[in-house]
């Protein structure tokens, strides 16, 4: 059995809840992060949660000689690659760092593991990948055409696996393609805590909530949708974690490399997720309509049946569910992982 796994980013909002779920199937994670866009404070809540020690290095995906000796020393069978950089905005003013982390660091990261004879990795990709939907619900055979650099690092890194992968019999990868991560761990110790201003919806709607930003800005509600507003796939980042644990399973029984979606197939507008957090949270959200966003699409959902196929693994959790969650963590955590 695959048991020992490096979870690079494993301090972050996914990586941490992943690291959850795989202590909880049985594996033992060892954390390997810059704390560029988290904090130590989360590895700590996680210890606690799981009565565990577990071993967390700072470091920089992007240091392979570090990679390499994490992997040597741990004696690592795998690896779960979520350290990366992730605000669409930002990647558009700072496409030079976005390639040097995502790419880069994914290339740094491979080359530690053949260094060391790993051959098993997960990696955190987006439906980002696939751009603007010719066709929905997005499979996983759609067309990829990103519009923005993070995108585009992404699918770099998926090439760079599939094209490693064919030059080295032994490398098999899992390509995972989130759509929206929403809510938090329901013991409310681990959560998202995004930095500055958030750029996504879920966390923006929570901290009107608490009370911390005055109104929500909804980007347009002029776009073909039944309300006017924009419509997404949200995955309760539990289910989102869970799906890391099969995918893992996978990996080691199939000779195959994969490419999945994880999703719900459920599409939700803004309106839709203001009215259900409000009725989560017992709060009013005041918002203003604005103009969209630009680079924004209208509607994007999963088709997430390849998932349920391959992986044996579907989303359980609901709306309701994913809302009362993200309110119960900003209510314990008003400020996030700060004191
Ligand atoms: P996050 O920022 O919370 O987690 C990423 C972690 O990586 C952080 O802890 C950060 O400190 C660490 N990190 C960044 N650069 C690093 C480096 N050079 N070396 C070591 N560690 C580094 O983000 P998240 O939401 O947990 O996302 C995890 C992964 O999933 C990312 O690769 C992201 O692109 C991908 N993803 C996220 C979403 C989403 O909406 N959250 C959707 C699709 C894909
Ligand atoms: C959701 C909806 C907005 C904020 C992004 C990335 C994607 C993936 C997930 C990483 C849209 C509207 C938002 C606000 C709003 N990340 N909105 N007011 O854009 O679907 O996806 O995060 O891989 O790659 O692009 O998510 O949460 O930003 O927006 O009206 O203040 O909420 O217009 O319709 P998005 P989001």
């Amino acid at each position: 059995m695959l048991r020992t796994v490096l979870v690079t980013g494993g301090a972050g909002y996914i990586g941490s809840h992943a690291c959850l779920a795989l202590i909880k199937a049985g594996y033992d994670p060892i954390i390997l992060d810059n704390f560029s866009n988290s904090n130590a404070v989360a590895i700590q809540r996680l210890r606690a949660l799981c009565q565990k020690d577990i071993p967390a290095i700072e470091g920089d995906i992007r240091d392979t000689n570090l990679c390499a000796k994490a992997l040597r020393d741990y004696e690592c069978d795998s690896v779960i690659h979520f350290a990366g950089l992730k605000a669409v905005g930002e990647s558009q003013t700072k496409a030079l760092e976005y390639y040097d982390v995502n790419l880069v660091g994914s290339h740094s990261l491979l080359r530690a593991m053949q260094d060391v004879g790993v051959n098993r990795i997960i990696f955190s990709s987006s439906a980002t990948v696939y751009g603007v939907p010719k066709a929905l619900p997005l499979k996983e055979n759609h067309p990829l055409a990103p519009t923005n650099p993070y995108g585009q690092t992404k699918l770099a890194v998926e090439r760079l696996l599939s094209d490693v992968a064919a030059s080295e019999a032994n490398l098999k990868y899992g390509i995972l393609r989130y759509f929206n991560p929403v809510g938090a761990d329901s013991s409310s110790r681990i959560g998202e805590d995004p930095r500055g201003v958030p750029s996504n919806l879920m966390p923006f709607i929570a901290q009107v909530a608490v009370g911390r930003r005055e109104a929500l800005m909804v980007f347009g509600n002029d776009y073909d949708t039944p309300d006017g507003t924009g419509v997404r796939d949200y995955i309760h980042v539990s289910d989102l974690a869970d799906a890391h644990v099969k995918a893992l399973e996978k990996l080691e029984d199939s000779a195959e490399s994969f490419i999945v979606n994880l999703g719900t197939g459920k599409g939700y507008s803004v309106l839709d997720m203001i009215e259900a957090f409000a009725s989560a949270s017992g709060q009013s959200i005041p918002y203003n309509i604005s103009n969209r966003r630009v680079g924004d699409v209208a509607v994007v959902y999963s088709d997430p049946s390849y998932a349920e196929k391959l992986l044996g693994w579907k989303a359980v959790r609901e709306l309701d569910d994913m809302c009362r969650d993200h309110w119960a963590w900003q209510t314990a955590n008003p400020r996030g992982y700060e004191k």
